[in-house]
């Protein structure tokens, strides 16, 4: 499975902020927003990823994560010339997915929730052709729709319906097959002059392969696309980790907990932070003795490779 991030778009919403800076550079609380899909990509066990941007921000991202080794992974970089959809990504990244399957997530969406780990291991590990993720919504007029039956079949998708056919939005996490980049390739613009996953996720459904995922109310689904959601989303990550002592989205943590790194080079990179409390987190886990109990209390433990790191 190879995974995409797609970093590009103008993100006009955010001006003047993003004038001059890319969206998904800017900080949600104490990490970069890229961290966030970043993490969501590393806990479903993906480790070769492609991150997409713009010709002038590409570079950035680079200079950020760099070649992905020193979070255990591997990170590719292509350039999206004009902001011409979401589907564009996958052309763009063709080579890149040659004969795999490919999940993409957009760079400004955050999931968040006890058991998404788990519930998105088995998305990948299910999946038959084309998977999105629907999460209830009191607006669905704004996003993408999908509407099912009770068995949880889709019986349709659409793009920012006037009357929504159910309450669910469909996420920035698509899990697609070989065909993708095939289907991609022949999808038209729309009114907007943009390619449009839901066309692409119509065509899925069309030949009877689309699946929905749905994501209970015990997750929280955000993007921080505009001043409010931007601030909300900082409020709530802010919120979650002070309560509970666990930062949400640390790559650095997640590739320690998935065995990627050793405990020496998580304690490095803590180090050169150390000034602030994130790298003092990740001191802190670096030190920590571990006990069963403590184990327990994180969700995907099963999955991880742990006590290799002991
Ligand atoms: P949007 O929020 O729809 O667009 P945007 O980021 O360009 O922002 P704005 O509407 O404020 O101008 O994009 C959703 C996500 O997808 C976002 O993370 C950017 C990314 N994206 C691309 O990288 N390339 C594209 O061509 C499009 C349409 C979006």
């Amino acid at each position: 499975m190879k995974g995409i991030i797609l970093a590009g778009g103008s993100g006009t919403r955010l001006y003047p902020s993003t004038n001059s800076v890319n969206k998904h550079l800017l900080a949600i609380y104490d990490k970069p927003m890229i961290y966030y899909p970043l993490s969501v990509l590393m806990l479903g066990g993906i480790r070769e990823i492609m991150i997409i941007s713009t010709p002038e921000d590409i570079g950035r991202f680079e200079e950020m994560l760099g070649d992905g080794s020193a979070f255990g992974i591997q990170i590719e970089y292509e350039v999206q010339r004009e902001p011409k959809g979401i589907p564009q990504a996958l052309t763009i990244a063709e080579e890149f997915i040659a004969d795999d399957k490919v999940t993409l997530i957009l760079a400004d969406n955050i999931f968040f929730g006890h058991g998404f780990t788990t519930l998105f291991r088995k998305a990948i590990k299910n999946h038959r052709h084309a998977t999105v993720f629907g999460y209830r919504v009191k607006d669905p007029e704004r996003f993408g729709v999908v509407d099912f039956d009770h068995h949880q079949k889709v019986i349709s998708i659409e793009e920012k319906p006037e009357h929504p056919k159910s309450d669910f939005a469909v996420t920035g996490l698509y899990i697609y097959d070989q065909q993708a980049v095939k289907l991609a390739k022949k999808l038209k613009p729309s009114k907007r002059g943009e390619l449009e996953i839901t066309d692409l996720n119509k065509q899925y459904l069309m030949r009877n392969q689309l699946d929905v995922e749905l994501l209970g109310r015990g997750f929280t689904w955000m993007d921080a696309g505009t001043h409010e959601s931007l601030f909300e989303a900082t409020e709530f990550i802010r919120i979650t980790q002070k309560r509970q002592g666990f930062k949400l989205a640390c790559i650095e943590e997640i590739a320690y907990y998935l065995g990627y790194i050793s405990k020496q080079a998580l304690y490095e990179k803590g180090k050169a932070m150390e000034k602030n409390d994130y790298g003092q987190y990740l001191l802190e886990i670096a030190d920590r003795k571990y006990t069963q109990q403590y184990w327990d209390s994180i969700e995907h433990h099963p999955m991880l490779g742990l006590v290799q790191n002991e």
